[in-house]
């Protein structure tokens, strides 16, 4: 644990369906800029992806998101671009590494990182973090975290 972290938490909130959640992202977005990192924690169909897709929706019109589980990053090209990582599949610094994530780090771009918990070593210092929980069928708690240095 690095003692010079910051920590603050900017939201919580509690969605009642998928659109919510695309929904909760679109106004989250309205604090990014290019350059951002958001890393995406919660368990499999927790809302990660929807929330990416709601973020997309505001910077890259038009583009269909998906977790890019096998291809690892799905890029989408808007203003500024979403960088969309998915760590399902890594589990070490080598695997990471060997994919090219770190060269995401010099664009320009948002960076969206599904399964966030399998890489904590590999994440930006400064950063959003943002937690799902599943509460029931329909509902989802998220709570943004803002990390600062
Ligand atoms: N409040 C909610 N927010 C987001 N998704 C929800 C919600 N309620 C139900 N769902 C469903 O849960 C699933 C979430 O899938 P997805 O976003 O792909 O999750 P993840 O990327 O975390 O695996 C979808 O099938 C969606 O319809
Ligand atoms: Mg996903």
């Amino acid at each position: 644990m690095d003692e010079n972290l910051k920590i603050k938490t900017v939201a919580s909130v509690i969605t009642k369906s998928e659109k919510e959640t695309e929904d909760f992202a679109k106004k989250f977005a309205e604090n990014l800029k290019k350059g951002d990192f958001i890393a995406l924690y919660g368990e499999l169909g927790s809302g990660k992806t929807a929330f990416v897709r709601g973020l997309a929706d505001v910077f890259c019109k038009g583009i269909r998101v998906s977790s890019p589980t096998y291809a690892i990053v799905n890029e989408y090209k808007g203003d500024p671009d979403v960088y969309h990582f998915d760590m399902y599949r890594i589990t070490d610094e080598d695997g990471l590494y060997s994919t090219g994530y770190y060269d995401y780090f010099e664009k320009d771009g948002i960076i969206a990182v599904e399964w966030s918990e399998n890489i904590p070593f590999g994440l930006a210092k400064e950063r959003y973090d943002v937690a799902f929980e599943k509460l029931s069928e329909n509902e989802r708690k998220i709570t943004v975290t803002k990390i600062i240095s």
